[in-house]
C-alpha cells in the first residue's frame, strides 16, 4: 500500500508566557511523531485530553507549521510548498471538528455553506451548484429541501452532517476528523459513526479519526496510534492494539472502557504537565511496572507493523482477560480518572 500521508519527526511547541508576558518555557504538544497513513486507510489517534491529538491533526493538514519535521502528502512536503501550491492542495484535505458551529458560519444557509468550497475550488460550474449541493446533502442523509435552512435550525447530529457534506464538497482524498462525534448524544454518535464508515468505504477516503473514546474508534479504525504527552507510545493494526495491547498505558486506557474484556492494574496520579514532561519514558511516573531504566532513557518505538515504545516490552505479562466485571461506581471512577482533562495550564490558553 502506498502512503498518502507521511509524518516524519514532527515537533510542535507552544510558548508559555508569565504574567508579564515574558517567555517562560514551552508546552511540548507534539514531540517527535513519525507516522504514515496509507491510501484508503482509517487511522485512529487516541489518548487523554491534552496529549497533543488536535495539534497533530492540525500539523497533518499544515494548518500550523511544525518546529521540526516534515509532512508529506501525496509525495509533496507541505511545509515547503509555496502558498499558492498549498492553497491548491487544500481541496484534497479537509478537517471535521467536534463542534460544527465552529466550521459553519451562522450567517450562511446550508446551501451557501456547502456551495462555498465548490466555488472556491471550482469543482462544478455555477449552474450545477444547486444539484451538487442536493447530491451532497442526500449523501450525508439529509433531505435536499433542508438546503435553505440555517445551521441553528438543526439538531447537533444534523449540523454535523452538514459539516460533513461541506468537507466532502471539494472531493478530498484525506479527511481529519477531530473528535467528530464527541459532542453528540450517544444514540446520535452511532449514526454519525456509521455514516462516516459508509462514506469512507464508498468514496475510498483516507481518514484520520482523532478521539479520546476507544469505543468509537473500535468500529471504524484499521490502525490505531496511542499518544501520551506528545509522543506515540503504541501503534499498529486496530485488532492487535485493541485486543493485545502491549504498552501499559494502552492497557490502562482499554481497561477503563466499559465492557472491554481486558484487565490492567490501575494507574495512579495525574497526567504530568506538558510544560515539564518527565525525563526518560514520559509514562514512568504513572506506570505500575516502571524500573530504573524507564526514568533515565526514552524508549524508542519498535519496528512496524505493531510498534510499541516501552523498555519492558516482551517482559510484561500478556494483557489478562478481565476476571470480574467492575461494579458501576468503580468503573465510573476509573473512567473519570483516565479521561479527565488535565485542566488549564497556568498561562496557557486553550485553543
Ligand atoms: N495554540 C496553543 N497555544 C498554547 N498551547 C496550546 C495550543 N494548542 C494546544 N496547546 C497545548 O498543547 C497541549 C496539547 O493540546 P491538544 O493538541 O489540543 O491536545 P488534545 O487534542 O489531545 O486534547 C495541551 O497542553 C494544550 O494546552
Ligand atoms: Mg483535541
Amino acid at each position: 500500500m502506498t502512503a498518502l500521508l507521511e509524518l516524519d519527526g514532527l515537533v510542535k511547541r507552544f510558548p508559555v508566557r508569565d504574567a508579564l508576558g515574558r517567555r517562560a518555557g514551552a508546552v511540548h504538544a507534539v514531540d517527535g511523531v513519525s507516522l504514515s497513513v496509507a491510501q484508503g486507510e482509517v487511522l485512529a489517534i487516541v489518548g487523554e485530553s491534552g496529549c497533543g491529538k488536535s495539534t497533530l491533526g492540525r500539523l497533518m493538514l499544515n494548518l500550523i507549521t511544525p518546529d521540526a519535521g516534515s509532512v508529506r502528502f501525496g509525495g509533496d512536503d507541505l511545509v515547503k510548498l509555496s502558498p499558492a501550491a498549498l492553497r491548491a492542495k487544500r481541496r484534497d484535505m479537509q478537517l471535521i471538528l467536534q463542534d460544527p458551529f465552529a466550521s459553519l458560519d451562522p450567517r450562511m444557509t446550508v446551501e451557501q455553506a456547502v456551495a462555498e468550497p465548490l466555488r472556491l475550488h471550482r469543482i462544478v460550474p455555477r449552474d450545477q451548484e444547486r444539484a451538487e449541493v442536493a447530491g451532497l446533502l442526500s449523501r450525508v442523509g439529509l433531505r435536499p429541501e433542508l438546503a435553505r435552512r440555517w445551521p441553528h435550525e438543526f439538531s447537533g447530529g444534523q449540523r454535523q452532517r452538514v459539516a460533513i457534506a461541506r468537507a466532502l464538497a471539494s472531493r478530498p482524498k484525506l479527511i481529519v476528523g477531530d473528535e467528530p462525534v464527541s459532542a453528540l448524544d450517544v444514540s446520535v454518535q452511532a449514526q454519525v459513526v456509521n455514516l462516516l464508515g459508509d462514506l469512507i468505504r464508498d468514496l475510498g477516503l483516507t481518514f484520520v479519526l482523532i478521539s479520546h473514546d476507544l469505543g468509537v474508534v473500535r468500529h471504524v479504525a484499521d490502525r490505531v496510534a496511542v499518544m501520551y504527552l506528545g509522543r506515540i507510545v503504541e501503534e499498529g493494526p486496530a485488532e492487535a492494539v485493541l485486543s493485545a495491547p502491549r504498552h501499559p498505558y494502552t492497557r490502562a486506557l482499554l481497561a477503563a472502557v466499559p465492557g472491554h474484556g481486558t484487565k490492567a492494574p490501575p494507574i495512579d496520579g495525574d497526567v504530568p504537565s506538558p510544560i515539564a514532561p518527565p525525563p526518560g519514558c514520559r509514562f514512568h511516573t504513572r506506570c505500575p511496572f516502571a524500573e530504573a531504566a524507564c526514568r533515565e532513557a526514552a524508549p524508542a518505538l519498535t519496528a512496524p507493523p505493531h510498534r510499541v515504545a516501552c523498555h519492558l516490552d516482551g517482559r510484561l505479562p500478556p494483557a489478562a482477560p478481565r476476571a470480574e466485571r467492575l461494579a458501576g461506581g468503580e468503573r465510573l471512577k476509573r473512567l473519570q480518572s483516565f479521561f479527565r482533562a488535565p485542566g488549564p495550564q497556568p498561562g496557557v490558553p486553550r485553543p
